[in-house]
C-alpha cells in the first residue's frame, strides 16, 4: 500500500470533522474552504471555528462578503489578527464578484492570481474544493514530511526539498483529503514533541521513526532576536467617551481603529517627553500612566506607554473619533489596543 492510501484509510477512519470540511471523497463549497484556509493561515483551528460561523452566518457567499464596508469585515476579523489578511478578503472577495462572476476559479493558477492568495492557499482551494492534485506544504506537513524523509536541510532553506517530497506522495484522486488528512496526522499524532509513532499508519515508511531522532526533525535555523520598539498612546476622556483613530490604510493594523498613538520607533525615552504630548489638543494637563503595555507582533515587540488627560470638549482631530467608553468592545480594536485599553481602564 502507498504512503497516501495507508494515510486515506486513516483519515476517513479518524479525520476531525471541522465546519468548512465536506464529506470524505467529497468536494467541499469553494468560499467555505477559501475563507477557513485564509483564516487558518496564522491562526489555531480551535479560535477559527467561531469566526468562521459568524462570518457564514452574516455573509453567506463571497458575493455577499465583496458587498459589505471593509470597516465591518474589519470589525468581525478583529482579534484574529494579521489585518492586511482581511483587507485582502475583501479585495478577493470584490475581484471575484466582478471579475469572475462570484465564482472561484478552478486552478491553482488563477486563484494563485487572486489578493491574499499565495502558494499555500491556491494548493489548499484547488485540491480541497475542486479535487486538484495540488501540493499542499503548511507547517504540519513540514514536519511529517521532514519526519518521513529525515530531511536534513534546516528550514526555510528546506522549503523546496519538501515540496519535492510531499509532491512525490500526494495522490492524483483525493488530494485535498490527502493534504487535510496530513494535517491532522500532524496535530493529533506527528506533533512537535513526543509524537505518537505507535498510532502512526506511516511508522513503517518513516525513516525518522526508525532512526528514533523524530524530535530533530524540521531542522530549523536559529531565530533572529526581535527587537523592541515603542509608543506612546494617549487616553484622552470626554464625557464618557475616548477618542479614537482610524489608522492609516497602509502598514501594520491598517485601516484598522486604534488608541490615538505615536509612531512606533526604536527609541522613546520613557518617562514621555512634552514634544510627544503636543500631537493631541487638550485642556487638562497629561498625566502619564504606570506600567507598559506589551504586545509581540511577527517581527517585533511594543511597549507602550499611556498618558491620560481629560478633554473639555470633543475636539476634532485628524484621523480621530469619539468613541463612548462603555461600547469600546464594540470597535473591533486589535489586539495591542485592547491591552492598552485595558491597562487605561485598570489605572
Ligand atoms: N490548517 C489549515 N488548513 C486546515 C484544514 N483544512 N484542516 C485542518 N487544519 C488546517
Ligand atoms: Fe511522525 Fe512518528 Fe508517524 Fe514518523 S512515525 S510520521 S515521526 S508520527
Amino acid at each position: 500500500m502507498s504512503i497516501a492510501d495507508k494515510l486515506l484509510d486513516w483519515y476517513d477512519a479518524n479525520r476531525r470533522s471541522l465546519p468548512w470540511r465536506s464529506a470524505p471523497a467529497d468536494h467541499a463549497e469553494p468560499y467555505h474552504v477559501w475563507l477557513s484556509e485564509i483564516m487558518l493561515q496564522q491562526t489555531t483551528v480551535a479560535t477559527v471555528k467561531g469566526y468562521f460561523e459568524k462570518f457564514l452566518s452574516r455573509w453567506p457567499t463571497v458575493v455577499a462578503l465583496a458587498a459589505a464596508p471593509l470597516e465591518d469585515v474589519l470589525a468581525e476579523w478583529a482579534g484574529l489578527g494579521y489585518y492586511a489578511r482581511a483587507r485582502n478578503l475583501h479585495k478577493c472577495a470584490n475581484v471575484i464578484t466582478t471579475g469572475h462572476d462570484g465564482r472561484f476559479p478552478e486552478t491553482e493558477a488563477e486563484l494563485r492570481a487572486l489578493p491574499g492568495i499565495g502558494d499555500y492557499t491556491a494548493a489548499a482551494i484547488a485540491a480541497i474544493a475542486f479535487g486538484e492534485s495540488a501540493v499542499v506544504v503548511d507547517g504540519n506537513v513540514e514536519r511529517v514530511v521532514s519526519r518521513l524523509f529525515r530531511v536534513s536541510e534546516a528550514l526555510p532553506a528546506a522549503k523546496k526539498q519538501i515540496k519535492a517530497r510531499t509532491a512525490e506522495i500526494t495522490p492524483a484522486q483525493r488530494a485535498g483529503d490527502f493534504a487535510q488528512a496530513m494535517m491532522d496526522l500532524g496535530s493529533a499524532v506527528c506533533t512537535p514533541k513526543k509524537p505518537k509513532c505507535l498510532l502512526c499508519p506511516l511508522h513503517r515508511d518513516c525513516a525518522a521513526k526508525a532512526e528514533g531522532d523524530m524530535e530533530k526533525y524540521p531542522v530549523k535555523a536559529p531565530k533572529k532576536v526581535k527587537p523592541t520598539r515603542r509608543a506612546i498612546s494617549f487616553w484622552l476622556v470626554h464625557d464618557g467617551d475616548v477618542l479614537l483613530e482610524r489608522r492609516p490604510v497602509k502598514g501594520l493594523l491598517g485601516a484598522m481603529p486604534g488608541l490615538y498613538s505615536t509612531p512606533w520607533v526604536e527609541r522613546i525615552d520613557f518617562p514621555v517627553k512634552a514634544e510627544w504630548l503636543e500631537h493631541v489638543p487638550t485642556d487638562d494637563y497629561w498625566k502619564p500612566l504606570e506600567g507598559l503595555a506589551k504586545h509581540t507582533f511577527t517581527h517585533f515587540h511594543l511597549e507602550t506607554q499611556l498618558v491620560a488627560a481629560k478633554a473639555s470638549a470633543r475636539h476634532n482631530v485628524e484621523n480621530g473619533f469619539w468613541h463612548p467608553l462603555d461600547g469600546l468592545e464594540n470597535v473591533g480594536l486589535p489586539t495591542v489596543f485592547k491591552k492598552i485599553a485595558l491597562l487605561a481602564r485598570s489605572s
